[in-house]
This record gives C-alpha cells, sequence and structure tokens, in this order.
C-alpha cells in the first residue's frame, strides 16, 4: 500500500508511519512541523507543508498515486479550542475539506480520519458506545464532529469510504522508545505526572477531587498509542480489501476507566523503582472535564478484528516513563 501520513511528525501520527512502513507499506508523510518534529518522520519522505496549500496538495496528489489517507493533523486541545474557536473551524474543518477534495479529484478513495471522545460531550451514560448521541460542548469537539458529517456527504456523492476513529486518552509511547511524545505546551495528565517524576516540572495538580466518582477524581479510559495505530492499519485494510465501505465510526478505548488518583498511584509505582518521586498538589476543578468517560469499543474489536495489546495501565506508564527519561536527559 501506497499512505499518505498527514500529521506523520507528530506524537500518534509518528507512531503509525512507523508501524505502517515495518509492516512493508510505502507511505509520504505532510506535516507542517507546527506541534510536530522532523526526526519523528525519520521512517519516510517527509514533504513540509500545510492543507491550507491547495497546489501543495495538487502536486503531491499528481505525484504519487495513492491508495489511501490517514489523517492526524488537527489543532486538540479542548481549552485553546473554547478561547480560539476559529483556529480550530480553519485547520481542522476547512483544511480538512481541501484535503478531502484533494482526493475526489485525484479519485482515492480510502481515508482514516483521527476523531475524537469529544464528539459526544457530556456523556448520558457508560461506557460510551457509536450510538450515543453527539453533542459537543467545546468547539474541538464540533469541529471533529462536522468531519464526521462532511465524510457521510462525500461517501454518498463521490463514494469515498472512511472511517472516524474516536479516540478516548491517547498515551503511552513507542513500545521500542524510539517516539515518543512531545507536546509544547503538555496539557495531559500522563506526561505531566511523569515530568513531575523526572524533576522537569515541580509538581502535578489533581483537578477536582470532588467528583461523583468512588475517590472523587475524574475518570477516564487511556488508551495506548500503538494501539490506536493498529486500529487505524486495520480500517484501511478493510477499507482496500473491500470488506467495509461507506462513512464509518468506531469508539477506540479500552473499556476500562482510572481516576486521575490511580494514575497518580500507577505512576508512583513505576517511579520508585528508579528512586523518584512526586509532589502533588491539589487544585479547582478545570472547567468542561466530565466526571467519568469510557468507551465501548466493542464494535471496533467485532467490525475490525481489533484487539488491544498494551491495555494494562502498568505497561502504558513504563512505556511512556521510559520516553520521559530520554527527554529529561536530553533536556537537563
Ligand atoms: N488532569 C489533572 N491535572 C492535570 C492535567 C489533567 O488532574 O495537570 C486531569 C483532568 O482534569 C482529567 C484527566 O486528568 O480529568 C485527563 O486529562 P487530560 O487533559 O490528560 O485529557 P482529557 O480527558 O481532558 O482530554 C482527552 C484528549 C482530548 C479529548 C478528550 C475527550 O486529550 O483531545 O480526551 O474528552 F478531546
Amino acid at each position: 500500500m501506497k499512505v499518505l501520513v498527514v500529521g506523520g511528525a507528530g506524537y500518534i501520527g509518528s507512531q503509525m508511519v512507523k508501524q505502517l512502513t515495518h509492516a512493508g507499506d510505502s507511505v509520504v508523510v505532510l506535516d507542517n512541523l507546527s506541534t510536530g518534529f522532523r526526526e519523528l518522520a525519520r521512517y519516510c519522505e517527509l514533504v513540509v507543508g500545510d492543507l491550507a496549500d491547495p497546489l501543495l496538495l495538487e502536486r503531491l496528489f499528481r505525484k504519487h498515486d495513492f491508495d489511501g489517507v490517514m489523517h492526524f493533523a488537527a489543532h486538540s486541545l479542548v481549552g485553546e479550542s473554547m478561547q480560539d474557536p476559529g483556529k480550530y473551524y480553519r485547520n481542522n474543518v476547512s483544511n480538512t475539506l481541501n484535503l478531502l477534495e484533494a482526493m475526489v479529484r485525484h479519485d482515492v478513495k480510502y481515508f482514516i480520519f483521527s476523531s475524537t471522545a469529544a464528539t459526544f460531550g457530556e456523556p448520558e451514560y457508560v461506557p460510551i458506545d457509536e450510538v450515543h448521541s453527539q453533542r459537543p460542548i467545546n468547539p474541538y469537539g464540533a469541529s471533529k464532529l462536522m468531519v464526521e458529517r462532511m465524510l457521510q456527504d462525500f461517501h454518498t456523492a463521490h463514494g469515498l469510504s472512511s472511517v472516524s476513529l474516536r479516540y478516548f486518552n491517547a498515551c503511552g509511547a513507542d513500545p521500542e522508545g524510539e517516539i515518543g511524545e512531545c507536546h509544547d505546551p503538555e496539557t495531559h495528565l500522563i506526561p505531566l505526572i511523569l515530568q513531575a517524576a523526572s524533576g522537569r516540572r515541580k509538581s502535578i495538580t489533581v483537578f477536582g477531587r470532588d467528583y461523583p466518582t468512588e475517590d472523587g477524581t475524574c475518570i477516564r479510559d487511556y488508551i495506548h498509542i500503538e494501539d490506536l495505530c493498529s486500529a487505524h492499519a486495520q480500517a484501511l485494510e478493510a477499507l482496500i480489501l473491500g470488506h467495509k465501505q461507506g462513512a464509518l465510526a468506531f469508539n477506540l478505548g479500552n473499556g476500562k476507566g482510572y481516576s486521575v488518583q490511580q494514575v497518580i498511584e500507577a505512576v508512583q509505582l513505576v517511579v520508585a523503582e528508579d528512586g523518584c518521586n512526586l509532589m502533588i498538589e491539589e487544585g479547582e476543578r478545570r472547567p468542561g472535564d466530565p466526571a467519568k468517560l469510557v468507551a465501548d469499543a466493542s464494535l471496533a474489536k467485532r467490525e475490525l478484528g481489533w484487539q488491544p495489546q498494551y491495555a494494562d495501565l502498568e505497561t502504558i506508564v513504563r512505556h511512556a516513563w521510559a520516553w520521559e527519561k530520554q527527554r529529561a536527559s536530553l533536556v537537563k
């Protein structure tokens, strides 16, 4: 297969590229390096450019005969999307439209889209399955839902088949330690706790202990990026082999929730082996955080044959800690 990976120099996209190239696929990455890193895209050809540039897209699709496209290049910070919605609608919606139109012009028929649990909004029940209503409560979730909707129309009008994969909490790092998360600023729980343990950050603040959960902290479904990527590969294969068609969507998580407190405890056990510990501070609730988000991912398992390999929180933390230790020693 020849695959275009848009955003392939980022946290999840780069892991995807590694997996595809190891499976023998030919990959071209398009990334504007706004949050990605050239060294993370070292497994294949990298085109530095932006989806806002239709001429670049035209050249790219003329030069290569792609079998399919995977799209990871979105802005993904909920808080930022509340302050600057235009940034989210421009990049996540309008630029994705440019990409889809280029695909249609060049008759590329298969598309895998990084969607999000944020399309659901405040959960009506957990675990959240695919028939749960989608009422996003922030521009980030709304922008992703708009693309899901566009994909339905592009299938009807142009026969473009797609799979939208709704990630719950993406985390972990390359099991081989070659790539991992390097967001700046970092806002996600696991890397922040690990930075507090490695000394790159003073402490970790728990955002609220008064939620209606057993220990009062928020519960999330943490899913390893390697498992997210295997779902993408299986989804693209299912489309290309003709086993699936339409504009499909699957939730991706482990179906098991961990509270912020449980994640902190899991990290404490792992980092203690290296003689590290961390300072914990108490903070207010972060606006917009639902108490509990857990995926029902049984449809992806049934329909794609997907099976997470790194569902265990300790393994996720170990991989992320190995990556953080490298980063911490590089930064010092
Ligand atoms: N948290 C803290 N302290 C921190 C950071 C986070 O207590 O310093 C808590 C949050 O309040 C939340 C949990 O840790 O309860 C997880 O927070 P993250 O920021 O790591 O992840 P989110 O659940 O907020 O967001 C993730 C994705 C989003 C996606 C969302 C879907 O990162 O892209 O899930 O709801 F939109």
